[in-house]
């Protein structure tokens, strides 16, 4: 008998212009439109194998080998119901053939290779994740898709399904630099995710990632974004007065690799998300002692390289979470991360790996 099962995996993604605050909690439709950049290199991913099966009494969900209730109407069941309905609509009802799947339970497996809820963006690579093993599972995509065999579904189709799962999982089904559109529509279905160019139009970006604290945050980003909505003036103005002039401009700056503009916009709208945070009642605090300490460092490298030479080196942004993101190009690479090292050696029991190893074992030149 057959087989029904796939394996996909999605990197994490970091964004540049954050998603904070929900329209609509259900459908998790945010309140302003965000910006951010897939991860390309296999540290931070999350890998989910899904298999259908008649002879499965109930679908069942293992999350880093551990089985997790599946709540009712909950994130996953939501995910898991369009998923289906695509199945069903696209395939079994036009071709008589096909397997039924969509009536059949599942199984999925999920593994993050990295801390999971610490801050490093794991809901957005495994809800991405299971999207799209889902998707493959029932024949609703090919990756990467071609003209010879174009997928049933869109990867912002599908975005639309890992919006279900978590807002930012959305932007994990594209690599590269991505949109993630607020739309306006009480369905939710233009709010989804839309290439803004491809890892290979600036392959040069780099993104450094320095794990402040692996442990699961204090407030979840669900939480936290319910408060701030009810609580802070400054989101509404964020919402109305900036966010739509700063997706322009990083646009423009990122199809035009115009690092500088990049930067700014990028440490500008990590810094409002955390005013945000504070403007929160109770206040939010996601950074530490050691995430400022981080901000003072880029702030002062950058302020010596635009007298030097007119522009800037790095750019650092923070999740809802102490870790902080270094957007570097290639060739400061090397400087940036002997800088990080020398000011915060790495833990011995670090599980990490070093840094000079993500390039081959070599430092960068
Ligand atoms: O998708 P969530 O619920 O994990 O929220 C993500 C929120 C931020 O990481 C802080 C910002 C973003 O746009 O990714």
């Amino acid at each position: 008998m057959a087989v029904y099962q796939a394996t996909t995996s999605a990197p994490v993604n970091i964004a540049c212009i954050k998603y904070w605050g929900k329209r609509d909690t259900t459908l998790i439709l945010p309140t302003n439109s965000s910006l951010s950049v897939t991860l390309s290199q296999d540290h931070l991913r999350s890998t989910t194998t899904s298999r259908a099966d008649p002879a499965f009494t109930e679908t069942k969900l293992w999350l880093n080998g551990k089985e997790e209730d599946i709540k009712s109407g909950g994130r996953l069941e939501r995910c898991l119901k369009e998923l289906k309905k695509m199945r069903k609509e696209r395939i079994e009802d036009k071709e008589p053939n096909a397997p039924k799947l969509s009536e059949w339970n599942i199984h999925v497996a999920s593994y993050n290779n990295f801390p999971t809820a610490a801050g490093l963006a794991s809901s957005a690579s495994g809800f991405a994740a299971l999207t799209s093993s889902i998707a493959a599972l029932y024949g609703l995509n090919t990756f990467p898709s071609s003209s010879a065999k174009p997928s049933i579904a869109s990867p912002s189709e599908l975005s639309l399904v890992a919006r279900l799962g978590s807002g930012s999982a959305c932007r994990s089904l594209f690599g590269g630099f991505v949109a993630w559109e607020a739309g306006s529509l009480p369905s939710g279905t233009d709010s989804l995710a839309v290439e803004v160019a491809p890892q290979s139009h600036w392959p040069t970006m780099h993104a450094l990632i320095c794990v402040v604290n692996d442990a699961k945050k204090g407030t979840s980003s669900t939480s936290g974004m319910q408060r701030t909505v009810e609580t802070s003036a400054l989101l509404q103005h964020r919402i109305k007065h900036v966010v739509p002039q700063r997706m322009e401009a990083i646009i423009k700056a990122i199809k035009e690799k115009d690092f500088d503009s990049f930067a700014k916009i990028t440490m500008a709208d990590s810094n409002q998300f955390h005013a945000v945070a504070l403007d929160t009642a109770p206040p939010i605090f996601y950074m530490n002692d050691v995430s400022r300490s981080i901000i003072s460092i880029i702030e002062e490298l950058n302020r010596v390289s635009l007298e030097k030479t007119g522009h800037l080196l790095a750019a650092y942004t923070f999740d809802a979470g102490p870790n902080a993101v270094i957007y570097t190009e290639e060739k400061n690479v090397k400087q940036i991360i002997e800088i990080i090292v020398r000011y915060f050696p790495q833990a011995e029991s670090n599980p990490f790996p070093d840094p000079f190893k993500l390039f081959g074992g070599k430092q960068p030149a």
